[in-house]
């Protein structure tokens, strides 16, 4: 299904092209076709002009989001693995969209801290066992009516299974990312829809007036 959806994808600008073939050679990690499909529907959609990005590599969806977000958009995107940061600021540069994008680098738990908020969109896409530690956070930099969209959340199918059917060393990703799966379809101003979309996405809206209490006022 994925290989067919994805033979429709009429695909992007050239130089997102080019960087996606140059990400993929030296195996660094990207947003799959689907999730950059569904990005790009999305800032059409919500049309967010503060975004953070957790997880930049070398900056291919933070391009992504320039390209396709609205032209008044800005974009904040952090990394901490140092051999990335060269090649990110350098695709910053030759994409044309460096004054709309600020790199921040270090551990997103550490450099979120340091932000302030309020954010239209938070895009997550870092190591997945850290997802449940920077919720707070997040929560905090994020607008009312702002959206969080997290990256990698089935695991490639390993989340469903039981804890002892997964490897040993994967044992602590699985059991945190069941936790922030839970927090937030259970957190109190958050409402969130699971997809399983590439590796698996959850798109969540915050609320600072959760669902039922509106409803239950609107009752009275
Ligand atoms: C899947 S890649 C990001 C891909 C990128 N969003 C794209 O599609 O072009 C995840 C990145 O998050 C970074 N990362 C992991 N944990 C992090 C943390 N705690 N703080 C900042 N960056 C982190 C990794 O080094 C890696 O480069």
């Amino acid at each position: 299904m994925t290989a067919y959806i994805n033979s429709l994808d009429t695909g992007h600008t050239p130089f997102l092209e080019k960087l996606e073939q140059e990400a993929k050679a030296a195996h660094v990690p990207i947003i799959r076709r689907e999730m950059q499909s569904f990005l790009k529907v999305f800032l059409a959609v919500q049309k967010p002009k503060r975004i953070l990005e957790v997880g930049t590599a070398v900056g291919f969806s933070a391009i992504l989001m320039a390209e396709y977000g609205v032209p008044e958009a800005r974009i904040t995107t952090i990394e901490n693995y140092e051999k990335r940061f060269q090649v990110a600021e350098e695709n910053f540069h030759r994409s044309g969209y460096e004054d709309r994008i600020t790199f921040l680098k270090g551990d997103a738990a550490e450099v979120m801290k340091t932000l302030e908020g309020p954010y239209d969109l938070i895009f997550m896409d870092a190591a997945k066992g850290q997802y449940i530690h920077f919720l707070p956070e997040v929560l905090r930099l994020l607008r009312d009516g702002g959206v969080l969209i997290s990256d990698n959340v089935l695991q490639d199918g390993d989340v469903i299974e039981s804890r002892f059917a997964v490897e040993r060393r994967n044992r602590t990703i699985h059991k945190r990312m069941r936790e922030y799966l839970y927090t937030l379809k259970h957190h109190p101003n958050l409402l969130t829809s699971i997809i399983p979309l590439g590796d698996g996405i959850t798109v969540s809206v915050k609320q600072e007036m959760p669902q039922k209490k509106v409803r239950q006022e609107q009752e009275v």
